[in-house]
């Protein structure tokens, strides 16, 4: 943006979550071609440190784990303190397995990242937005399914999605637009970084962060979809799954995922 008092070129500023790997590593690297200033937030100083040097001068990283009130608190303080065009809330994780096989602290941590987390980031961030600033909440296509083996994960994307969905109807007459992004099957490490195997799923379902990536920024540029499916297929499941019985949806699913 040019501002004609400063005789500046004022950067756009976008902050991303969970930008070590993965969907937020790939954000980060387009928003920072497309000229914003990027602050990549993980707990993996390494990673971010490289993401830094391949992204150029002018960027920041903070390490935080943002499951705990600590990092939490760090990213609230980065929020409130200077202003971002842009806020991403990227950072999430599942557990997968059967419920009881898992440990309650790994269910809890699940929950704390994909929803305290957003919560109070998204408070901190819409408290001082601007007219033109946006929020993206990364949400999943398992919003709409429940997913047996990822029960918390899917149940916490549910809550991405209606969160994102009231806030796009409260922001928009401010001119702050919130959107709620659902991936489908994405290729990154998500699933091993989950505990589970290498993902083994059909190319058809699959999009790389790259393709995600484009279909969200396309549709931050239109600003008009409160929540955006990425795919066809993904956009197809989540039709169908309006028209299924609750029943017939949790049977559906938990057949897929006993294949896994
Ligand atoms: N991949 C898919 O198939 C898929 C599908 C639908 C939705 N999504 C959603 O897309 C988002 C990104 O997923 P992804 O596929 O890119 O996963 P990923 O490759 O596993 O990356 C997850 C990112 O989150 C960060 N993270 C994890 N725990 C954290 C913590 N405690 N504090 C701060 N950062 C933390 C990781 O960094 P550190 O380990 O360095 O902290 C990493 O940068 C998630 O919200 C996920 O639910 C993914």
């Amino acid at each position: 943006m040019y501002n004609p008092m400063e005789r500046t070129i004022v950067k756009k500023k976008a902050l991303v979550t969970g930008a070590s790997e993965g969907i937020g590593y790939v954000f980060a690297k387009r928003l920072a071609a497309e000229g914003y200033e990027v602050t990549a937030v993980a707990r993996n100083e390494g990673r971010l440190k490289q993401l830094l040097a391949e992204m150029g001068a002018g960027h920041s990283h903070i390490t935080a784990d943002l499951t705990t009130g600590a990092g939490q608190d760090a990213i609230v303080q980065a929020i409130s303190a200077g202003h971002f065009d842009l806020l991403i809330n990227n950072a999430g994780i599942a557990a997968m397995g059967a419920f009881t096989g898992i440990s309650l602290k790994r269910h809890v941590d699940v929950l704390t990242l994909n929803c305290e987390t957003v919560v109070k980031l998204s408070y901190a961030y819409l408290k001082t937005a601007k007219a033109g600033d946006a929020l993206i909440n990364v949400s999943s296509a398992l919003a709409f399914m429940p997913m047996p083996v990822i029960g918390v994960y899917s149940a916490t994307k549910a809550f991405v999605t209606s969160f994102s969905e009231s806030l796009w109807f409260e922001q928009k007459p401010r001119g702050v637009y919130v959107m709620g992004l659902c991936p489908g099957i994405t290729s990154t490490n998500f699933n091993e970084n989950s505990g589970g195997g290498k993902a083994d799923t059909p190319k058809l379902m699959t999009q790389t962060p790259e393709q995600l990536v484009e279909v969200a920024l396309q549709s931050l540029k239109s600003r008009k979809k409160p929540t955006v499916i990425s795919g066809a297929v993904n956009n197809i499941f989540a039709f169908l799954s309006r028209l299924m019985s609750r029943k017939a949806i949790a049977t559906m699913m938990g057949q897929m995922g006993a294949k896994q």
